[in-house]
Formats: C-alpha cells, structure tokens, sequence
C-alpha cells in the first residue's frame, strides 16, 4: 500500500506516469474507475481549491466522498486526532485525505491505518499535490521541456508548504529554484539562492511562482500593513514588462498584494489552468493509490 505524504513518495517515473494519466483526465470527465470506492476528508484547515479539487477528483472517477465536518466532529468533545483518524479507518474507507496545522502528522498517521493517506498540506512542511500540479502545469506549459528552466518563487517561503514541496520536487526535474523575498520570509539555513527583490532576477527566469503572505503562521508582526510589503513584491505588468514568462500561484490569491488586478487578467498567469490540473492530476493519484 503507497502513501503520498511527500513528492518523495513517488519516483520521478511514478510522476511521469502520473501525468500522463492527469493528461487523460484533462478534460474532466466522468468515468467509473473508482466506482464502489469511498474515500474520507478530513480538513482541519481553511481550504478551498484543495478540498473541492479532491471531492471533484473523486466524484469524476465514480468514487463515493465523506467529507467529515471537523467543525461539528467530536474533536470539539476532546477526541485526539489520533483516535478520530483510528474511527474513520475502522469504518473501511478505501483513501483518507487530511489537511492539519501539525508538521509530520500525515506521516505518522499512516502508520496506523489499512488505507492509503493523502497529505492535503501539512502545516508549513508539505503539500504534495499542489507541486505536482505545479509541475504538471509547467510541463504543460512549456511542452515537455522543463529541465534547464529557471523559477523564481516570490514571497512567504518561510511559512509555505507549497514552497517547500515544490523545492524538492522541481529540481528532480532539472528546474532551477530560486527564492525571492523580504529577510523576514526567507528560508534558514537553505542551498538555494535567494534574492531581496525581483528585479535581481527577472531576466534570468521562465516562471514566477507569487505565494501568499502567510501571516497566521507567523508569530512575529513583520509588516504595519501587507501594502508595505506589496510595495517591493506585488507582481506587476512593470514588474513583467513584456518578457515571455509563466505567472503561477498556488490561490489563493491576496489581489494587488500578491499580483496585481491587471496581472490577473494577463494571458501570462496559468493560475486557472492550475485549478484545473489540480484536478486532473488529483484524479491521477486517486487512480493510483486506491487498488
Ligand atoms: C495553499 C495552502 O493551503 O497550502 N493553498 C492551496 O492549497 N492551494 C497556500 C495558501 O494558503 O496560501
């Protein structure tokens, strides 16, 4: 039995099989691959894209989705994580997805259950299936050719899951990662270069991956306002210029924080065509993981 706790879980030949499957779900239609399944959500954090993407991923591939209602669960009675996850996996779902605010939960929790884990982003360490949809729409995007590219990922580096998986799994693929950021969102203690304005960078990258600004997970005030910080790493049509680069971003998007209203509607940003990749590659792993 395979679990997706890290993109480290699947080799780079996994991921190229995975994405050609996700090609074959491009579309989005309805099959009946999983028809009969049952697959559990557990979401103990605020999710949107997340969430919908992997009850649409399953609904499509004919599965049956319990999506359990933290806020009304027993959790409110005192119930640890622990036991409530030992419950659902008593009940013989054939695949659990858990997003929690608690780093390595998702690990641990799958040594204790008889159904593949899908980690739906777990704290500030990893969210799996958001880099794959990223690489996924990069591969997309530039037919195939990934490996030589240049990224540049703008932003709260320091707070982000989508960051860190996406620096582990990207240079697998030959993808040159790069950080850009104020001191106070920068990786510590990190091999990858890492730049204080993107104006440093700009010329020398095919994609720029904007992130949020993560404050509910830091426990210092860095910025009066989060305009202060849009200042220096908004991204713009002045920040783009006429350069031929792929805008991403993982949603959801803070508008003229992150990138700018007018950035938004430039035909540059696939951040749409993610949240459909998001669903046809959640539809991939699906397919993969549930026997
Ligand atoms: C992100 C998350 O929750 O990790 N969103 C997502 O899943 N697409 C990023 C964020 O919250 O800013």
């Amino acid at each position: 039995m395979q679990h997706l706790i890290t993109t480290s879980d699947f080799t780079n030949e996994e991921i190229i099989d995975l994405f050609e499957d996700a090609k074959k779900f491009q579309a989005l239609r309805s099959n009946k691959l999983l028809e009969g399944k049952l697959i559990v959500t557990l979401f103990f954090e605020n999710s949107t894209r997340t969430r919908s993407a992997f009850e649409i991923a399953a609904k499509r591939l004919g599965a049956e989705i319990v999506s359990l209602d933290v806020g009304t669960s027993s959790r409110n009675k005192g119930e640890s994580i622990f036991d409530t996850v030992a419950n659902i996996n008593a009940m013989k779902p054939d695949a659990i997805i858990i997003r929690h605010s608690e780093c390595g939960l998702p690990a641990t929790l799958s040594e204790h259950v008889n159904c593949p884990i899908i980690n739906a982003g777990d704290g500030k360490n990893a969210h799996p299936t958001q880099a794959l949809l990223d690489l996924f729409t990069m591969i997309e995007h530039f037919d195939g050719n990934v490996d030589g590219k240049k990224i540049a990922i703008v932003g709260d580096a320091r707070a982000s899951r989508v960051a860190g998986s996406n620096k582990r799994l990207l240079p697998r693929f030959g993808i040159d990662v790069c950080f850009v950021a104020p001191d106070c969102f920068k990786i510590e203690g990190t091999e990858f270069k890492q730049y204080n304005h993107i104006s440093e960078v700009i010329d020398n990258v095919d994609i720029v991956m904007s992130l949020r600004t993560q404050l509910e997970r830091h426990t210092e005030i860095f910025f009066e306002s989060v305009n202060e910080y849009a200042k220096d790493y908004c991204i713009t049509s002045e920040t783009f210029g006429d350069r031929d680069l792929l805008l991403l971003h993982p949603g959801p998007v803070n508008r003229n924080v992150d990138i700018s209203d007018e950035m938004l509607k430039d035909p540059r940003n696939k951040i749409l065509e993610q949240v459909t990749n998001g669903v046809a590659v959640r539809m991939a792993i699906l397919k993969k993981l549930i026997k």
